[in-house]
This record gives structure tokens, C-alpha cells and sequence, in this order.
């Protein structure tokens, strides 16, 4: 029998474009990143297996000042950082089958288009304000500070180290001018007050359009509820300019003023989705001209709702595009029943689940429990290895596992032509419509309740038909090829039903089955068909993984926890008493290779070419030269004192007017001959046999080690 692959005709074959949330290009995709990922990524499979011309884009958000340090401190640029980040996310998300068509970025050519078209469009009509504001500065770092980069002390409680924009200890939150004794996270300069003229977007000017908007049926009622809240409060300009220093795009003539990084972040949606037409010749312009019949949804976290559903649609509207159909937001993973925490290693990252566990397990779990509303949603660890155990293994691939291998072994590979249970049959096939309206809703975990519902008839039909009894009597040898062709067949239809949640499981199935599981096969049986030989097709979690993998997302932070604690710790006891190893440090040679640092522990190290000054004796000092070392290739520049134990190898009158290479930014020593204010590297096992480096002449005082 011929199907068509596809279960819509082509006139009510919709034009559908999705996205994620775009996640932050510096850190890490974590479990709860993973639920906005899987959720929207079932139900584009499941939108694409229907039929429906459907793509699917994400990217990574670049832009912004956390972005920008991290950079810094990394000793990289913010383009090598973001591309590398970029890579690992992007493996992620292949890893846990994230099936997107483009994953771009929002630091590329067509966001800024897409950014400066719209920026110029609004400001043509109107809808750009200016004005000027008063706001923290770091006359050290030379930068306004965004408010979690001032720290201090509450003005309520007067509890110390509070954040710049609320109280942990009192739960006050106030604006970063209020902070007692503030200081900046950056550099730990006190930071004043400074104008700056900032562009803002006149959000009042959408409120009635927006109000409409929300009326159009297309939002969930929690969405809606909220946003009424937000109309009754009044809407607010919106800030979208940062001065420079800042990476992101540069505001259209307006120099040193760049776009907020929430401006250019959902249209890197346009921006993503422009790069894939560019690629493959998807008509961009039918997806978001203003009289777009295309349906465009965004899948967020209820995190990032106003900007979502006030900003976004308004600066769409104010820039002659079309507004999103809906946007559908989710709410939080906690795992365990409490936030995700690094100390008690529930804070995983996608790669250390996958390190231990298949992904396939955490998209049913996932799925089992996602409904269409904003609730969180708990992974709990052992439940998790239960439901999936339970459900997966123990209902749905059991089917096939017990009647496989009387198809394969006595009926040469034969499903019958005969049904044996057309009522059953006709059960699981007709659940199909209703299983396709709880994807369509995103309401999964009723559709996977409705899924194990009727593996389990499944299963109690072949308990109580025993094929393993009948197969023993040579004259019921039909039967069991019946009983056993019609398992596997509801096994089939069942792994249709899930292959947007399954999609390798599926697969496997498809080559086991010789039947590539499209979804209209949900109302045909296969007869007179021969399948494969079965092999095992899922494991059972093993709780030893589970526990292995929260073990490994403890390991990795307190180890650097202890690090930073003995560091600290460290610190103290060389300010209390001197040190009594001198400073040449341990020789290297025939030293094993030291603990392994990762890059952001070099990239701390400010090595630095300086010119030995003066080199002297140091009395009583056996060991110990002080030298003075000019920073400056300029006579009367900055200079620094430090002890240095070669006094074994150099005279000191030798050592004058050399290069050699320091520790700039080294915490100063307090010696028992006085300050030691950095460190020079030598080499050699030593005694006589020890030597300061000594750079090529080229390299001048100032000039940075890399
Ligand atoms: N870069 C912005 C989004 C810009 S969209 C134009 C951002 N990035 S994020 O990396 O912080 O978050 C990305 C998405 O992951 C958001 O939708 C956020 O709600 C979601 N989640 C982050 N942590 C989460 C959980 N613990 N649980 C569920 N989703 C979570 O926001
Ligand atoms: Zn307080």
C-alpha cells in the first residue's frame, strides 16, 4: 500500500518558523538551557514529520559587557571567544539531537543589517528618544558599569558585598547610586557619577497595539495575565544605547554609542533565519513581510518574557515587519526539587550528561513532563531513572523484545497477513489524531501518558495470549506468527507516535523494521513484511551513572574551590610571615610536568620584558640580590623592586642594563629586606648553574609576554 509522506495536502501545508532563546556565548549549555532546546525541538520533528515546510534557527547572543570582560580576562578577543564558545555549544546541542537548520550568531553581518535597518526605521518615525542619564562610571577601567559590576553595602540592612542592584540578606532592591561604600567588580576603584546621553525606544507609543496583540488568542493565558499586569503598570521608554567601551554594533550615526545587547539579540533571530535563505534559497521575505502568512513562534523561558512579548513585537511593528504568532514560554528546571546547585553537583552541563548518560533518556523525561503551561519542572534523578526504565524499556521496547525473535527464528523474518486483534489494532492506530493535538499544544507529557497507556494494553495482550506457551504445540504455529506480527506492528505504530521525542531510537527502529516511520504509517499495518533481526535497542539507566555524573559536576567545582580557598589561604600566611624559601622558585628540570591549569590561569600572568636597572647585595642575605627593574623603555619610567635568589650564579654589576622577563602582577611581598613587588623568571637546577632570561633585543621594557 502506497501512503504519502506527507499527512497534509498541500493546501493546508503551513509555512512555520521556530526559534530558541539565543544562549549566552560565555558559558556553558546546561540541563536547564536543555528543556527549552528538547521541548522546541519535538515539536519542530513533529511539525516537520506532518509535513509542514518548518525550519528551525537559533544562535548564540555575543553581544554585552559581561561578554566583553570575560574576554578580557581570558587575554583573547571577543571574536576568538565567541567563536570558540560558538563550536562547543554547537556540539552540544548535535549531541542531544537538536535538529536545527542554522545556528548562527549575532556578532555577523546580516544582525547588524538586520539591526541598523530597523534602528534607522524606527528612528525615521519617531519612536528614538534621547536623553541624558547619570550613571555609575570606573574612572579606573574607564567604563559605565552595568548594575551587577557594582558590589557594597546594602543602604537598608547595612549588610556588606551586596550586589549593585538588590540585597541577598534583606531582599531589598534599590539602584546602584544608593549602594553605600560602592565599588566597581572590575576593577575595585570606587566608581562616580557621570552623564551620558542615552537613546531610548519609545515602547508607550505600541501600549494599543500591543494590547490587541495580546488579545489575539495566540498566547497562553499566563502570558496574557501578565502582560495586562505590565499595561496597568505603564509601560517605560526603553534604554537600547551603552557607551564604549562596549562589544557590540555601533549605533548609526552616533559615535561611541552601541546598541544594548537585548536590541540586537531577537533580531539575530531575522538575522539567523537571513543567513540560512542566503545558504539554501528560502524565500526570507515570505516569513517576515508584513503580510506574512507564515507562522512565526519563539520558545523562551519565563525569564525573558518582556522582552519577548512588549519590545519585540513593538519593534517589529515600528519597523513594517510582521509580530510573532505566539510566543510560548516555559519555566524553570530544578533538580531535586531545588535550583540548580553547583555544591551539590546538580548544576550539569550538557557535556558531563553526556559523558555519562544517553541524551535520548533526558528528551522522554523531559517530554513526560512538559505541559503547555509556565510551570517549572523538577528532574528528579531518581525518578528519572525510573520513568525512563519503567516506560521506555519496560513497555515500549519490551513489546519488540518479546516477539521479535519468534518472527525472526520460526517465520524467517515474516510478519503474517493476518490481524489477529483488528479492536486492539484499531485502538492504538486511532490515537494517532489525539496524540498529534497534545504535540500540537505542547502538551507532551500527556501525549507520552497516552503513549504508555496503550503499550501497556500492548502488553497485557501478549501476557495473556502467551505466545511462548503456544509456540510449543507444532499446530499453533499461525497463531504465534499472528499474535507475535501484531506486537511488533503496535510497536511500530507506538515508536511513530514517539519518534519526535526518540528520534535515534526511531531510527534503529526504522532499520529493524525495514519501514521508515513516517507518521501517516500510524493508520496502516505492515503484512507479509519482513523485519530484521532484533538487537537490543535501549539500555536501562544505570543509577550508578546518574550518581557518577552529579559526582563529576561536583568534582569539578570543588577542585577549584579548594584551589581558590588555598590560594586564599596562601595569601594570608605569605602576609603574616615571610617566606622561607627564597624566590627563585623551584628549578624546573627533572621536575615532573606541574598540575595541569586551565588557559584562564595563564592568561592571569602578566609577564612583562624590564630592564635590570641596579642589581645590589642584599646584607645578611645569602641567597638574595635586590634588584630594581624598569618597566619603561624610557629612562624614569615605572619601576619595581624584587629579591631575587641568584646571588649564586650573577655578580650584580653583570646583571645591570640586562633584559630579562618578570611577574608583573604578582601581589607585593613583604620580605624581611623589605617589599619584593613581582618575580623574574630564571631556569637551571641551581647554584652556579642558574639563569635569568634573556629576551632578544628586540624585545623592549613594557612589551608583554604571550
Ligand atoms: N541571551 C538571552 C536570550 C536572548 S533571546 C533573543 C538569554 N540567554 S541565556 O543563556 O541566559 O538563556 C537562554 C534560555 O535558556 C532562556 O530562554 C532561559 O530562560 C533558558 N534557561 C536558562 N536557565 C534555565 C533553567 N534553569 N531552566 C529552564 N530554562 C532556563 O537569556
Ligand atoms: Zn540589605
Amino acid at each position: 500500500m502506497s501512503v504519502s509522506k506527507s499527512s497534509v495536502s498541500s493546501a493546508d501545508k503551513r509555512k512555520i518558523l521556530v526559534t530558541c532563546a539565543l544562549p549566552y556565548a560565555n558559558g556553558s549549555i546546561h540541563l536547564g538551557h536543555l528543556l527549552e532546546h528538547i521541548q522546541t525541538d519535538i515539536w519542530v520533528r513533529f511539525q516537520r514529520m506532518r509535513g509542514h515546510e518548518t525550519y528551525f534557527v537559533c544562535a548564540d547572543d555575543a553581544h554585552g559587557t559581561p561578554i566583553m570582560l570575560k574576554a578580557q580576562e581570558l587575554g583573547v578577543t571577543p571574536e576568538e571567544m565567541i567563536a570558540g564558545v560558538r563550536d562547543e555549544h554547537m556540539a552540544d546541542f548535535a549531541d542531544f539531537h537538536i535538529s536545527f537548520d542554522n545556528y548562527h550568531s549575532t556578532h555577523s553581518d546580516e544582525n547588524k543589517a538586520f539591526a541598523e535597518e530597523i534602528y534607522n526605521r524606527l528612528h525615521a518615525k519617531g519612536h528614538i528618544k534621547t536623553r541624558t542619564i547619570s550613571q555609575l562610571y570606573d574612572p579606573e577601567k574607564g567604563m559605565f558599569l552595568p548594575d551587577r559590576f557594582v558590589k557594597g553595602t546594602c543602604p537598608k540592612c547595612k549588610s556588606e558585598d551586596q550586589n549593585g542592584d538588590s540585597c541577598d540578606n534583606c531582599g531589598e532592591t534599590y539602584s546602584p547610586t544608593e549602594v553605600l561604600n560602592p565599588r566597581s567588580v572590575v576593577s575595585g576603584a570606587t566608581p562616580v557619577l557621570r552623564d551620558s546621553e542615552h537613546y531610548f525606544f519609545d515602547l508607550p507609543a505600541f501600549g494599543e497595539m500591543l494590547q490587541e496583540w495580546t488579545r489575539s488568542g495566540s498566547l497562553q493565558e499566563e502570558m496574557a495575565n501578565k502582560l495586562g499586569e505590565w499595561f496597568e503598570s505603564g509601560l517605560q521608554q526603553w534604554d537600547i544605547s551603552r557607551d564604549a567601551p562596549y562589544f557590540g554594533f555601533e549605533i548609526p550615526n552616533a559615535p561611541g554609542k552601541y546598541f544594548y545587547v537585548w536590541l540586537d539579540a531577537p533580531i539575530g533571530y531575522m538575522g539567523s533565519f537571513k543567513n540560512l535563505c542566503d545558504k539554501t534559497g528560502i524565500d526570507f521575505d515570505a516569513f517576515w513581510k508584513l503580510d506574512s502568512d507564515a507562522e512565526l513562534y519563539h520558545f523562551i523561558g519565563k525569564d525573558i518574557i518582556y522582552f519577548h512579548s512588549l519590545f519585540w513585537p513593538a519593534m517589529l511593528e515600528g519597523a513594517g515587519y510582521r509580530k510573532p504568532t505566539s510566543v510560548y514560554a516555559h519555566g524553570f528546571v530544578t533538580v531535586n526539587g531545588a535550583k540548580m546547585s553547583k555544591s551539590k553537583g546538580t548544576f550539569i552541563k550538557g557535556r558531563t550528561y553526556l559523558e555519562h548518560l544517553n541524551p535520548e533518556y533526558l528528551r522522554y523525561y523531559y517530554a513526560a513532563k512538559l505541559t503547555s503551561r509556565i510551570d517549572d519542572l523538577d528532574l528528579n534523578l531518581e525518578d528519572f531513572a525510573q520513568r525512563v526504565n519503567s516506560d521506555l524499556v519496560g513497555k515500549v521496547v519490551n513489546i519488540a523484545s518479546r516477539c521479535a525473535s519468534f518472527i525472526t527464528k520460526r517465520f524467517d523474518g515474516m510478519l503474517s497477513t493476518n490481524i489477529d486483534d483488528q479492536a486492539l489494532a484499531d485502538e492504538v492506530m486511532a490515537a494517532g489524531d489525539s496524540i498529534a493535538a497534545h504535540y500540537e499544544s505542547r502538551d507532551f507529557g500527556r501525549g507520552m501518558r497516552e503513549i504508555m497507556a496503550l503499550a501497556d494494553k500492548v502488553n497485557e495482550y501478549i501476557a495473556v495470549k502467551e505466545p511462548w506457551q503456544l509456540v510449543k504445540d507444532e499446530t499453533k504455529q499461525q497463531e504465534v506468527q499472528d499474535i507475535c506480527s501484531l506486537g511488533i506492528n503496535m510497536f511500530r505504530t507506538l515508536m511513530i507516535y514517539l519518534k519526535p521525542v526518540l528520534p535515534v531510537l526511531a531510527d534503529s527502529t526504522a532499520a529493524f523494521l525495514n519501514d521508515e516511520l513516517i507518521w501517516e504509517g500510524h493508520k496502516t499495518l505492515l503484512t507479509d513484511h519482513k523485519i530484521n533481526k532484533f538487537k537490543a535497542l535501549l539500555q536501562r539507566v544505570d543509577m550508578d551513572k546518574v550518581n557518577a555524573m552529579t559526582d563529576a559536576s561536583k568534582e569539578n567545582l570543588s577542585s577549584k574551590a579548594e584551589e581558590t580557598k588555598a590560594k586564599k589561604a596562601d595569601k594570608k600566611k605569605s602576609k603574616k610571615s615571610e617566606p622561607k624559601q627564597e624566590l627563585t622558585g623551584k628549578p624546573l628540570v627533572d621536575d615532573p610536568i606541574s598540575e595541569e591549569i586551565q588557559f584562564d590561569d595563564f592568561a592571569k600572568v602578566d609577564l612583562r620584558i624590564v630592564k635590570i636597572v641596579n642589581a645590589e647585595h642584599v646584607e645578611k642575605a645569602d641567597k638574595l640580590l635586590k634588584l630594581t627593574l624598569s618597566l619603561d623603555s624610557e629612562e624614569g619610567g615605572e619601576t619595581r623592586q624584587v629579591f631575587a635568589g641568584i646571588k649564586s650564579a650573577y655578580q650584580p654589576e653583570d646583571l645591570i642594563g640586562k633584559h630579562t622577563v618578570m611577574v608583573a602582577n604578582l601581589a607585593p611581598r613583604k620580605m624581611r629586606f623589605g617589599m619584593s613587588e613581582g618575580m623574574v623568571l630564571a631556569a637551571g637546577p641551581g647554584g652556579k648553574d642558574l639563569w635569568i632570561l634573556n629576551p632578544d633585543d628586540g624585545a623592549q621594557p613594557g612589551m608583554r609576554v604571550k
